[in-house]
């Protein structure tokens, strides 16, 4: 196969905690990159960033940014996605974005590549890169969803400071460090204490049916990406104070029977995921182990044994919020485009 034209590629939100991580994909995978544009607010225009063996300077982002760009790689929030992509796209470049602006409009395909990477091709400007625990969720069952479809998932989530920004990271080490001197603490980016505390995900309530925004785009997102309206999700989400890297707890209960045997191999053999099944080490995915990985660890694998019927399983799964949970999912997408 011939290899790929380079491409010009622009980072919007470069200076974030994914920005940073679309640099180090580009590198890792050796995208092939013509040139790099690094945009961001007013606030970080003439910030220096290093790429392979240059050193590059942030652009305040505007609707002129984009002449020239093949590829843009939005990670700076819903309101800027909304603002700008359309100038990405009428300056002719296909847009990867990473907020929730666009995920559910019906000519936007919504893609994890180990999934639905053939949804690519019917964009029309924008590819929408899934929330970060959705895909550390559903990328191991998918797997098995082709082979025994999954009827309903029970998810309980564990969330990283990563997943709402470069700042909420800063308050984890600020607010622990505070804590461990005795000093007072007033959160700014997350509404609760978070050092040696977990809450409820801060993502809006619905009071008339008690689920947050996380949870609803869980729920939407997965029956989106695997073509399946009618997959039942019953889920949780809580923020707790790790980092970077997502946990999740997750039973499932599939149309015919299943052992934890078949579950374990596919898992060993799925794309993006690897095994850590360790019962006798008591050693299974952490968020430590996660960090910095471009798989998603999946292991505790066991019959539910609330479920009698054989039908259903349980697992645990870690991964990297920053890397398979945004910026590596937007650089795959990349790839096929
Ligand atoms: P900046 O660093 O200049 O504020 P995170 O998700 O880690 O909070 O990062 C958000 C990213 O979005 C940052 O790169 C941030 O840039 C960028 N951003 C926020 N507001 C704007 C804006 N008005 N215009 C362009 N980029 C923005």
């Amino acid at each position: 196969m011939p290899s790929p034209s380079p491409k010009t590629v622009a980072i919007v939100g470069a200076t974030g905690a994914v920005g940073i991580e679309f640099l180090r994909c580009l590198t890792a995978r050796n995208f092939p990159v013509k040139e790099l544009r690094l945009l961001a607010s007013a606030r970080s225009a003439g910030k220096e960033i290093a790429f392979k063996e240059q050193t590059l300077r942030v652009q305040e982002l505007t609707e002129d940014s984009f002449k020239g760009v093949d590829i843009a790689l939005f990670s700076a929030g819903s309101g800027i996605a909304k603002k700008f992509a359309p100038a990405a796209i009428k300056a002719g470049a296909a847009v990867v974005d990473n907020s929730s602006a666009f995920r559910m409009d019906a000519d936007v395909p919504l893609v994890v590549p180990e999934i639905n990477a053939g949804e690519i091709k019917r964009h029309k400007g924008i590819i929408a890169n899934p929330n970060c625990s959705a895909i550390i969720s559903i990328t191991p069952l998918w797997p098995i969803h082709k082979i025994n479809p999954i009827r309903h998932m029970n998810i309980a989530t564990y969330q990283a400071a990563s997943g709402a920004g470069a700042a909420a990271m800063e308050e984890l080490v600020e607010s622990t460090r505070a804590s461990l001197e005795n000093r007072a603490y007033e959160p700014k980016v997350l509404p609760h204490p978070y050092a040696f505390n977990l809450f409820s995900h801060n993502a809006d309530i619905d009071p008339a049916t008690g689920y947050n925004g996380e949870e609803s785009k869980v729920i939407q997102e997965t029956r989106k990406i695997f073509g399946d309206p009618d997959v039942r999700i019953s889920i949780t989400c809580v923020r707790v104070p790790v980092l970077r890297a997502h946990a999740v707890a997750v039973t499932f209960t599939c149309e015919r029977p299943i052992t934890e045997q078949e579950v374990r191999t596919i898992v060993a053999k799925a794309p993006g995921v690897r095994l850590v099944d360790d019962r006798a080490r008591n050693y299974f995915p952490m968020p430590r182990d996660a960090s910095g990985q471009d798989d998603i660890l999946v292991g505790r694998i066991r019959q539910d044994i609330g479920d009698p019927s054989g039908h259903s399983i349980s697992l645990f799964s870690a991964g990297d919020q920053l890397l398979k949970g945004a910026a590596l999912n937007a650089v795959q997408i990349a790839e096929y485009l």
